[in-house]
């Protein structure tokens, strides 16, 4: 894949971001989740992919837009499956609450997983710990080998997890060890990530999360040497029968980087729309600009851009934010 394809894939999350931010706190999370679709979608079309939306909006008969199996991006590039999730945290942006993304994948076509959209446990790391570490261990043992290995105590370790119901007997085995928790309110993309970043004080990501959610941060931490492990939790013999369909005939076996973005090249763009673990939201200034705060990263190169971008609104094609215009001339 071409290095500049990372800024047109950046144009595009920016766009779902800018778009989606206009909901920020209007308590309707399906408006927030479609205008970011419905701009990512437009904005595709002059990517230079030739891409397959692998993980997406849900299935064609689900979704109007960016639906699995769906052709996207000029046709005038690179063969590739694309991960796209235009709003990572829908429900974060309709209580403008933190840490809501828009973010999208590339990687060498036939290489990512198309995950159902069910739970997965997760467990994630940065470098150092990568390929020392196994889902398959307890809790416990899992906190003690990365001690052993980072050289820290086990007080000195941050472990971030999902704040649910679900994850108490975790937090407990957690608080137990006396290990340092971040609980997080949403949007476990950001979460994965940001135990990964080599700025990060975050040591560990663990617990359950979306699965689609899992193979886009799996692309993120190839980008950043990183490793995510995962395992699909079907709930009931629906959620089996979609794994079996997806060609998961085994769902309980633990997923390892390989199996879930391939060993070929990756490119990972995110753009903040609220602010969160490791990206400023979207600030919107003034009647006609905007700023936004994005990272790209790619798996060739292992380098991270952040980019601010200042943008003059009337200049862009958001259709939301066009619409706003035209109901507010006739005020
Ligand atoms: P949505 O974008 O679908 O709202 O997902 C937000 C999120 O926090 C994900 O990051 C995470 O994987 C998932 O929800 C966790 O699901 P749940 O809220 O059911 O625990």
């Amino acid at each position: 894949m071409e290095r500049e394809l990372a800024l047109e894939i950046v144009r595009v999350t920016e766009l779902g971001a800018l778009s989606s931010a206009r909901w920020i706190g209007r308590g309707d999370k399906h408006a927030a989740d479609e205008a970011a679709t419905t701009a990512i979608r437009s904005m595709f079309d002059s990517v230079s992919i030739d891409g397959t939306v692998v993980i997406g909006e849900g299935e064609m008969d689900e979704a109007p837009m960016l639906y699995i199996g769906e052709r996207v991006g000029n046709r005038n590039g690179p063969s590739v499956d694309v991960a796209v999730d235009p709003l990572e945290g829908t429900e974060v942006v309709a209580c403008g609450l933190h840490n809501a993304q828009s973010v999208i994948a590339i990687a060498d076509k036939g290489s990512l997983l198309h995950a159902p959209d069910i739970y997965m446990e997760k467990l994630a790391c940065g470098p150092e710990l990568a390929g020392r570490l196994s889902l398959g261990d307890p809790a416990e043992v899992t906190l003690h080998k990365a001690a052993r290995i980072t050289g820290k105590s086990l007080s000195e370790l941050t472990v971030m997890v999902l704040d649910r119901k679900r994850h108490e007997r975790l937090i407990a085995i957690l608080r137990e060890a006396g290990v340092r928790i971040k609980l997080l309110g949403h949007g476990d993309v950001a979460g994965a990530i940001a135990a990964a970043l080599p700025d990060s004080d975050v040591d560990l990501y663990m617990g359950s999360g979306g699965a689609p959610e899992g193979v886009l941060a799996a692309a993120a931490l190839r980008c950043l040497g990183g490793e995510l492990q995962g395992r699909l939790l079907p709930e009931g013999p629906a959620e089996m029968q979609r794994c079996q369909q997806m060609g998961l005939d085994h769902p309980a076996r633990v997923l390892s980087m390989e199996d879930m973005v391939g060993t070929g090249d990756v490119i990972f763009a995110a753009t903040g729309v609220t602010s969160g673990e490791f990206l400023s939201g979207v600030r919107f200034i003034g009647k006609e600009r905007a700023e936004t705060h994005s990272v790209i990263m790619r798996a060739q190169s292992r380098t991270i851009r952040y980019i601010r971008s200042i943008h003059f609104l009337p200049g862009k094609e958001i259709p939301q934010i066009a619409a706003a215009r035209q109901d507010a001339a006739w005020m």
